[in-house]
């Protein structure tokens, strides 16, 4: 194992971004370009990765329930999340295993709140209940514009996905004020360009971050 990737041991990253961002793709890749690496991986998705996780994610992907405010699907996000980090991830981080996310508390922030317009101050302080403190090294965010990410969705969509090009467009603003908000641990990669392209932007990414990214509380 090359030093770099050595120094990914421990660390906690989310992969972010708008529906459609390509983002899945990109983290089935490096995950096996992990494993390969010789490094012990865990992965998580939100909402979900646990099973009362997973019947949140139900709830809140269900196309018929159409009356869920900003506030209670915040708050069903954070609950999902608060199940994920005390018994899988903190566990894992503790055993020294690299975690990656698909998705974490950047993903409440634009959805919840640059698009769904709950207060980032709400947002935040309940994530912290949620989190316990326990924050992502780096978040990465695959950032595509509405037609490019229109295309790769799945014609069938979920409730999230039904809300409208209007959300989606806040959805990526908010991404991009997180990024310029919180250069240190937020990063956005261009998700337009062709998936090699991509996973080589990611890695670059990653090599230049772990030298520098602190380790957080977790
Ligand atoms: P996925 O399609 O990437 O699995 O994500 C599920 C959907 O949930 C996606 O539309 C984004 C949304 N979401 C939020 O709105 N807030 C959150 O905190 C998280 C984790 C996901």
């Amino acid at each position: 194992m090359s030093p770099w990737t050595q120094q990914l041991a421990g660390r906690f990253l989310a992969f972010e971004g708008p529906d459609g961002s390509g983002k899945s793709t990109q983290l089935s890749r490096f995950l096996a370009w992990a494993r390969v690496q010789g490094l012990a991986v865990v992965e998580v998705r939100e909402p979900g990765g646990t099973a009362v996780g997973e019947r949140i994610r139900d709830l809140l992907l269900d196309p018929e329930n159409t009356d869920l405010t900003a506030r209670a699907e915040m708050l069903l996000y954070m609950s999902s999340r608060a199940q994920l980090v005390e018994t899988i991830i903190q566990p894992a981080l503790q055993s020294g295993a690299l975690v990656v996310a698909d998705r974490f508390v950047a993903s409440t922030c634009a959805y919840q709140g640059t698009a769904g317009g709950v207060p980032m101050h709400d947002i935040l302080r309940t994530a912290e209940v949620a989190t316990g403190g326990c924050w992502p090294d780096l978040s990465i965010i695959f950032d595509v514009d509405e037609r490019t990410a229109a295309g790769r969705l799945n014609p069938l969509l979920d409730r999230m996905e039904q809300k409208g090009a209007a959300f989606h467009r806040r959805v990526r603003e908010g991404y991009h004020l997180l990024a310029q908000q919180r250069p240190d641990d937020m990063v956005l990669i261009d998700a337009t360009v062709d998936e090699d392209t991509v996973f080589e932007r990611l890695l670059e990414v990653l090599q230049s971050s772990v030298g520098v990214t602190k380790t957080t509380s977790h």
